[in-house]
């Protein structure tokens, strides 16, 4: 039997935005299953949305996706978690040169943590290459209309914040 294909999808997500949404819809052509994977830093962390807040938004912007679309968090290394989750690829987007230089580095790094997982890079769908969390933060937080940019839940979520 064909092994199942699993990517994992790491990230703050702090909100999740249409430019992951389409990211992950566009991954879902090449791998079975995609776990969007939250990244815990309890030390660091200064997110909007707990993490709680965070999975259940995604979890129900894909919730027709059925259990090829999976929500999880993990702590420590990312390289770790995806072997124990039996994932041999890391999706990552990129929307302009200026992503080019941090997600190279940290493409190096994690080969050089873990030689057998690859790091993929999605190139942005156009309508969203502008689109990140914290500028639709930055937005919403002065008044602007982000419906636009986030699921409709998020947009909900985020205006409650607000
Ligand atoms: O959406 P972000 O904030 O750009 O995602 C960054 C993320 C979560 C992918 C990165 O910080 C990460 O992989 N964190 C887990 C800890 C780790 O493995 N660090 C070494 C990465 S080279």
């Amino acid at each position: 039997m064909a092994q199942t294909k699993i990517a994992i999808y790491p990230g703050s997500f702090d909100p999740i935005t249409n430019g992951h949404v389409d990211l992950v819809k566009r991954t879902l052509g090449v791998f079975d299953r995609i776990v969007v994977a939250i990244a815990r830093n309890p030390e660091k962390d200064r997110s909007l949305f707990d993490l709680e807040e965070r999975l259940d938004m995604i979890r129900q912007v894909f919730k027709g996706f059925g259990n090829r679309v999976q929500a999880e968090s993990f702590e420590g290394l990312l390289v770790q978690y995806a072997k124990k989750t039996g994932a041999k690829v890391i999706i990552r987007g990129l929307r302009a040169v200026s992503d080019f230089e941090y997600e190279f580095q940290m493409a190096m790094m994690n080969r050089e943590l873990a030689p057998g997982i690859e790091t993929l890079y999605m190139m942005t769908g156009q309508d969203h290459f502008y689109i990140s969390s914290r500028l639709v933060k930055e937005v919403v937080s002065l008044g602007g209309d982000i419906s636009g940019f986030v699921p409709a839940i998020v947009a909900k979520k985020l205006k409650e914040k607000f």
